[in-house]
């Protein structure tokens, strides 16, 4: 009799993320004996595949990620473990047929867990959930039952509350994991260990040391076939509420006591509670949106539309400890290249002995981390020019992963996620008044910008960096938008 079983169902299995991102990173945990035994995955779609038709498609995503090749053999150990049902999501019978398929496969287990993957529309997620539980499918016998949702969850503060609502009528807010990929990143992670696990930035870690916060998600990628989606939902949606909203909070949070969910994920959200709320007339001044040239072009964007594919935003934490330091944010796609980074402008020196080679002002010491895609850290700060007076110029003290580590071995996000789900381990998921709270911040600025009356977006140029609104948002406060990562830096 088998002690305990597994089963991964993943909803929406013909997807791209499921090939892409889920699949190949439950194989590289698998390969790592990261999986619990006796796992099983199932996929379940509306597509016709048989079991050997979803292998394959597997096997595809696995290669189109880069695994290796060699792995052969773990390959078809894992593929043993793979089982397709095809059916619709809205129709309750089916997640009937389903629930046999699982009973089937876990046969006799005297525990059997049940992890719901939701890589669907997200249109779709409340049908899904309420079928789940009208179904009676969540439970296997004796094991635990836990669900993950992906981003976007809901489309404002109205129907976030709705899915929440909706979400635990069926579970317990314990077994949900609300998923931002971010968060599987390992430099993110390492946000927390560079701040709590190192005694000489936490001091200085407030308004009294720092000038501003930046805080730049960039891709040089742009809509491209997921216009569609990207249309309806735009830059506020897709990056902002979730991913920079996430960054912003592991800047500006306090130490938890501990690392479990519950301290961590407290911290996270007393930030954003902190965080200034805005009318949509004061979001006005203090937000840019810009859409790039050829947007309305892609196959799928509605003509004219006014959806933003840049944001630009300044907010300020009023608490203790960040109360009147600006945060800048900004992100947007067909930008000059892709890099993620959070910059920390220190004040300057309250007196300046020394003359810089650079329009004889000193730039301010930096803290730069970089996130993607050359993972490190760098610290500028002025150095003397040899024999050229008391000149000064600002060098960089660089820690890079590629260097420091085997760079190979950063897993992708997913990996992660997916492990910790597996494990019953929440930190690096969200909590549902997380994310409340994220769209009671942005919300006005969505309001604002869906006003007809609103401005348009401005437009920007593929390759560059945004609209120069972007820019002036900070020009009014004496500041610019400081680059290190990426080659651009010293
Ligand atoms: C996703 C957004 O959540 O994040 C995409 O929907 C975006 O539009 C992607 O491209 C960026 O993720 P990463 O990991 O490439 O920075």
């Amino acid at each position: 009799m088998a002690e305990e079983s597994t089963a991964i169902v993943i909803f929406g299995a013909s997807g791209d993320l499921t090939r892409q991102k889920l699949l190949p990173a439950l194989f590289s945990l698998y390969c790592k004996s990261r999986l619990p035994p006796g796992v099983r995955v199932v996929g379940f779609s509306r597509s016709g595949f048989s079991d050997d038709e979803f292998r394959e498609m597997t096997w595809e995503g696995i290669r189109e990620a880069g695994e290796p090749a060699g792995l052969r053999e773990q390959w078809e150990e894992f593929a043993r473990g793979l089982t397709y049902f095809s059916g619709d999501l809205a129709d309750p019978q089916h997640l009937v047929g389903l629930g046999a398929r699982l009973d089937e496969l876990e046969g006799d287990s005297v525990s059997a867990n049940r992890l719901y993957y939701l890589s669907i529309a997200p249109q779709l997620y409340e049908t899904a959930i309420s079928n789940l539980g009208a179904s009676g499918l969540p439970q296997g016998a004796g094991g635990w039952s836990r669900v993950v949702i992906e981003k976007p969850f809901g489309t404002d503060l109205d129907s976030a509350r709705a899915l929440n609502e909706a979400v635990h009528r069926v579970f317990d807010e314990s077994q949900v994991y609300r998923i931002d990929h971010y968060l599987g990143k390992e430099t993110v992670q390492n946000l927390m260990v560079f701040r709590f696990a190192n005694a000489i930035f936490e001091p200085i870690w407030n308004r009294n040391y720092v000038d501003n916060v930046q805080i730049t998600v960039a891709e040089e990628v742009s809509v491209g076939d997921r216009a569609g989606y990207y249309d309806r939902s735009g830059v506020i949606r897709d990056m902002v509420q979730n991913h920079l909203l996430q960054l912003l909070t592991m800047v500006a949070m306090e130490p938890p006591s501990t690392m479990d969910a519950s301290s961590l994920r407290n911290m996270k959200v007393d930030v954003l509670k902190a965080i200034r709320r805005w009318t949509p007339k004061e979001a006005a001044t203090h937000a840019a949106r810009g859409q790039y040239r050829g947007y309305l072009s892609e196959k799928g964007v509605t003509p004219h539309s006014t959806t933003g594919t840049y944001a630009a935003l300044k907010l300020y934490v009023d608490n203790w400890r960040w109360q009147g330091v600006p945060f800048y944010l900004r992100t947007g796609k067909s930008l000059a290249y892709k890099v993620s980074e959070i910059v920390i402008q220190f004040r300057s020196p309250p007196h300046l002995l020394f003359s810089s080679s650079q329009d004889s002002k000193l730039t301010p010491n930096i803290l730069s981390l970089c996130l993607q895609p050359d993972e490190g850290t760098h610290l500028k700060f002025e150095a003397k020019i040899p024999d050229q007076g008391m000149d000064t110029r600002p060098v960089d003290m660089e820690f890079r992963y590629e260097t420091a580590f085997n760079k190979r071995a950063i897993p992708e996000a997913y990996e992660r996620l997916l492990q910790d789900a597996l494990e019953g381990d929440a930190s690096l998921f969200i909590r549902s008044d997380h994310i409340e709270e994220a769209w009671r911040i942005v919300d006005p600025l969505l309001d604002y910008w869906q006003d007809p009356h609103a401005p348009a977006p401005h437009t920007y140029e593929p390759g560059s960096w945004g609209p120069r609104e972007a820019d002036a948002l900070l020009a009014g406060d004496g500041h610019e938008w400081v680059q290190v990562c990426g080659g651009h830096g010293e």
